[in-house]
């Protein structure tokens, strides 16, 4: 690979460019069931303008580029008043939902030594059901995560357990409104209630429901409560690239104060080059996705807002009812907003399986693996491009099914445990051949059937399975892989 001698026509440049989305998902038709979140056209050519505007201005320097500092803080407090903060609250713009709660973990570290410096390796307890990206930050933060388990069929946060978890180590307790997997809000009360009796810091998760939430409640839908109206919280992060509906790299962080907030910033004036002052982990950076989500957000208004919020909400009821009535599929736990997972109840339905015949069909759905109490499922995130395609996708999921339990049941389950019981699985490049064999991928193609990867990977140790992720992405990401 190397850049061309000569330079490509536009045209060129563009056709090759749409040739490259040829095996993309196509969300447009709205069977893309997770990842996506399009508010229509209209709205999309706002983002697309607002974006383009401000492409080039760079958000690092507000005294070069003062119109970034304005654009953040009024996106900061529209968010910060949307989750009922009050005149203390303060925030910052982040790229993405990772990034807020690396923030808010780095944010309650730095507290802690400032505060409690007899705490020399801090902890975070948090719920099983906690993001992922909450062991990320943990990872480069070198923080230790505390899992605590979540109640049976409900999967909400055990509040008693993460209370036995409570060490003097402890520095910060986790709730999620909602967790990503079930869409089930935890007892954020009970959780800062906690966190106030043991003077420690409470982030809640709103990254996926925050706006989506506050715009339920504002309609009357029975919402638990989860925001800064809860005492004992002290921080927030929610995604305007997810249900606020705003293009990719845009989420916000929040804190009840700017006292706790000063532990988020890093400064250096050290070096022999510019001063550097950032709220947030990246430097140079488009101002391109605050600008997206300020038109955005002005553009739609509360109304628009409530409006989508009330189509996705019929369509979730629809199609939570409908699977619920398919014989041999429940949904788990009673979740709160648009977002849920079901499971199969029945041996002759694989839903690793499903999720591939449905692919075949143009679907996508997320399978997610059976962990602590939560079986083997697939998720949905609703959105309001999904919201005509509700009744195709039951009709599609129902003769799936049928299709499905006429299929003879195949041991092939059985059989690829027995092997992978008989693997001594060591951490070198012959483990790795053999169980991507065993998966049926080459490891440096992108497999297009799941179904005994994800069966794999589900019974591995976490480790082993973490590590083959691990070195499959290194072979994938390698340049001309894919000429
Ligand atoms: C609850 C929750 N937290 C955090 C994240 C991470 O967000 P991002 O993918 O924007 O980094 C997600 C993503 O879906 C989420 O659902």
């Amino acid at each position: 690979m190397r850049v061309p001698e000569k330079g490509m026509p536009k045209e060129e440049i563009f056709k090759t460019l749409e040739s490259y989305k040829g095996k993309d998902l196509d969300w447009k038709s709205g069977r893309v069931l997770g990842y996506i979140y399009y508010p229509g056209q209209k709205a999309h050519d706002v983002i697309d303008e607002a974006y383009t505007m401000f492409l080039t201005e760079n958000a690092l320097d507000p005294t070069t580029f003062p119109s970034t500092l304005r654009l953040e803080n009024e996106v900061v407090g529209m968010t910060a008043n949307l989750l009922q903060g009050d005149q203390q609250v303060v925030g910052n713009f982040t790229s993405g939902g990772t990034e807020s709660l690396i923030l808010a973990v780095k944010t309650a570290r730095d507290y802690a030594r400032a505060t409690k410096p007899n705490i020399k390796a801090p902890e975070v307890v948090m719920p099983v059901t906690a993001h992922a990206s909450f062991y990320k930050a943990a990872h480069y933060l070198d923080v230790k995560p505390v899992i605590t388990p979540v109640h049976d069929d409900s999967f909400l946060a055990d509040v008693g357990a993460m209370r036995a978890a409570i060490t003097d180590d402890t520095i910060l307790l986790v709730g999620s409104a909602p967790g990503y997997a079930h869409g089930v809000v935890d007892p954020i009360s009970e959780i800062a209630e906690l966190a106030l009796e043991n003077n420690l810091l409470c982030h809640v998760d709103g990254c996926v429901g925050g706006i989506h939430l506050a715009y339920m409640r504002k309609l009357g839908y029975p919402v638990p409560q989860f925001d800064f109206s809860v005492p004992g919280v002290t921080s927030i992060s929610a995604d305007l690239h997810k249900y606020g509906y705003a293009a990719k790299g845009a989420s916000v962080i929040l804190y009840k104060n700017k006292e706790l907030r000063k532990h988020q910033i890093f400064a250096c004036s050290r070096w022999t080059g510019y001063t550097v002052i950032n709220a947030a982990v990246t430097s140079s950076k488009t101002a391109g996705p605050m600008a997206a989500a300020w038109a955005v957000m002005n553009y739609l208004g509360d109304e628009g807002y409530m409006e989508i919020v009330r189509e996705v909400m019929e369509a979730t009821r629809l199609v939570i009812d409908g699977i619920n009535r398919i014989d041999g599929l429940t949904v788990l736990g009673e979740p709160n907003m648009c977002m849920f997972s079901f499971a199969s109840t029945s041996k002759n339905i694989n839903v690793y399986r499903l999720a591939d015949a449905l692919r075949n069909k143009g679907w996508y759905v997320q399978p997610q693996f059976a962990r602590a109490n939560s079986p083997a499922n697939l998720h949905i995130s609703m959105n309001r491009s999904t919201v005509d395609q509700a009744e195709a996708f039951l009709k599609d999921l129902q003769q799936t099914i049928e299709a499905l339990k006429q299929e003879e049941i195949s041991d092939e389950a059985r059989k690829l445990h027995a092997e992978l019981d008989k693997l001594s699985i060591k951490f070198d490049d012959q483990t790795f051949l053999k169980l991507t064999e065993m998966a049926g991928v080459t490891g440096t193609e992108l497999p297009d059937k799941m179904e005994t990867i994800n069966q794999i990977m589900e019974v591995l140790p976490y480790d082993v399975s973490e590590w083959i992720l691990i070195e499959y992405l290194n072979n994938l990401m390698v340049p001309g892989k894919h000429a």
